[in-house]
């Protein structure tokens, strides 16, 4: 019988990756600060995002699931919180055309500030500070004070994640999103050459199609899937003394949920059966995932599924699996095969980016375009050789013109990711190198739809 869950449970178990806090007085006010401050989402709406992934669950969906590796202070601006919004608009519309299926849109945006870390410390020309854990926590900067774990910063994530979710709001539901507008998204650099051409024509073929519904007496006025969309926000549940803050009980169902965001998952680090991370996880009702990487093996896979879903509901947890594109083949087959095996209703998607990392000639931490694809489509042949639903898609990309991944049709080289590298933590996909991907992945779903007609 498993213990009594509350929101604080965690803190009876061991737990990796978390800052030292030096004041624990700061802390508490901090978070007692959390605890008073409206909740960021709304109960109900991480429930409609898990009856959306439970169609998934039943291959009648796409979860789409994307933005930074790690949002920061610096990079908060209005223009790149409606550049990634408006790519992830963009891969959507692609991938909705490939798959004929609903794409599922949830960013890693609004809450994703912190970050697992291979070390504690980090050590540079004979100096040891604190590792960066992202700016939830502390300063990228290497010096002593930036490096110091600061407790305040949690109202700044807190407050920096209300007003980009209240943007995403207007975007979403307020016209931006409308498919009227799918021309206007373009991007100025991603609008040229080849991929730019197919996003046109595309755009083209949808204005033509929304004329003729249109002309059918479909209109935007009556139809409000035409003039908003459905979008939600995700990040690594990773820093308890923020997410405990943020449990709220339900008034309509008195269930707990994480009110930071609408899904939170678990990373490939934190993902112990005994650990805090999995305990916190275990008790709240919004719509959860887990990394699934090359470690994990079947019986460990199967007692993490049954604590973190006992009721085996379809749509609560979400399995990413980010093994590498050179060993999904390998490793991904027996982990779907057990789980379908033992009955355990999961969405399983692919996070190409994790496993793929490596460093570049210039000593840049990068990915290449290739390697991300060539996961994805390692992850495609896994399922339809099993017969399983290959659910969908996590990526780490940006609206910007970044050269953080090598390769795509821009054909990024390794001297050029000195040009724009701005992430905080692991390398992107660009804004153009996403549609392109979309564009790929969508020939892939095409296919598959064609095969098994
Ligand atoms: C991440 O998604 O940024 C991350 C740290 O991934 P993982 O837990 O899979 O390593
Ligand atoms: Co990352």
């Amino acid at each position: 019988m498993a213990e009594q869950w509350t929101p604080a449970s965690w803190r009876n178990k061991p737990i990796l990756q978390q800052p030292e806090y030096r004041d624990a007085a700061v802390l508490k006010s901090v978070t007692d600060q959390l605890q008073v401050s409206p909740p960021l989402v709304f109960a109900g709406e991480a429930r409609n995002l898990k009856r959306a992934l439970g169609n998934v669950c039943d291959g009648k969906g796409f979860l789409l699931q994307g933005g930074d590796c790690a949002e920061s202070f610096a990079e908060f601006h209005p223009d790149n919180i409606r550049d990634t919004f408006r790519v992830l608009l963009q891969m959507a519309i692609v991938l909705t055309y490939g798959a004929a299926l609903p794409i599922v849109k949830v960013g890693r945006l609004a809450g994703q500030f912190a970050k697992p870390r291979s070390g504690p410390t980090e050590t540079i020309d004979g100096v040891t500070l604190d590792s960066y854990r992202g700016d939830m926590v502390n300063e990228m900067a290497f010096t002593e004070e930036g490096r110091i774990p600061d407790p305040t910063r949690l109202m700044r994530v807190y407050n920096q994640s209300a007003s980009t979710l209240n943007l995403l709001r207007a975007f979403a539901q307020g016209g931006y999103a409308d498919l009227h507008k799918v021309h206007l998204w373009t991007l100025g650099f991603a609008a040229h050459g080849e991929v730019g051409e197919k996003y046109k024509d595309l755009a083209d073929q949808i204005g033509e199609a929304l004329a003729f519904m249109s002309a059918c007496g479909m209109t935007a006025e009556q139809t409000p899937q035409i003039r908003e969309t459905a979008f939600y926000t995700s990040h690594e549940a990773l820093l308890l003394e923020y997410e405990q803050p943020m449990v709220r009980t339900d008034s309509t169902s008195g269930d707990f949920y994480d009110t930071s965001a609408h899904m939170l998952w678990i990373g490939d680090r934190t993902r112990q059966l005994d650990g805090a991370h999995v305990e916190f996880m275990r008790g709240i009702k919004n719509p959860i995932g887990m990394k699934v990487g090359p470690t994990m093996e079947g019986d460990d896979l199967i007692r993490l599924i049954d604590t973190l879903n006992p009721t085996n509901e379809a749509g609560h947890l979400t399995l990413i699996a980010r093994m590498g594109s050179d060993t999904v083949t390998r490793d991904l087959p027996p982990l779907v095969r057990r789980v379908k095996q033992e009955g355990r209703n999961v969405v399983w998607v692919s996070d190409p980016m994790h496993g793929n990392t490596i460093k570049s000639s210039t000593g840049y931490k990068t990915r290449p375009f290739d390697r991300i694809l060539a996961e994805v489509k390692g992850f495609f042949d896994v399922h339809n050789a099993e017969g399983t639903h290959a659910g969908g898609v996590h990526f780490e990309m940006t609206g910007q013109d970044v050269t953080e991944c090598t390769g795509g049709a821009q054909a990024i080289s390794d001297t050029d990711l000195s040009d724009r590298y701005h992430t905080h933590c692991d390398p992107r996909l660009n804004a153009k190198q996403s549609i392109e991907l979309a564009f790929l992945l969508a020939e892939m779903l095409k296919e598959n739809r064609q095969a098994t007609a």
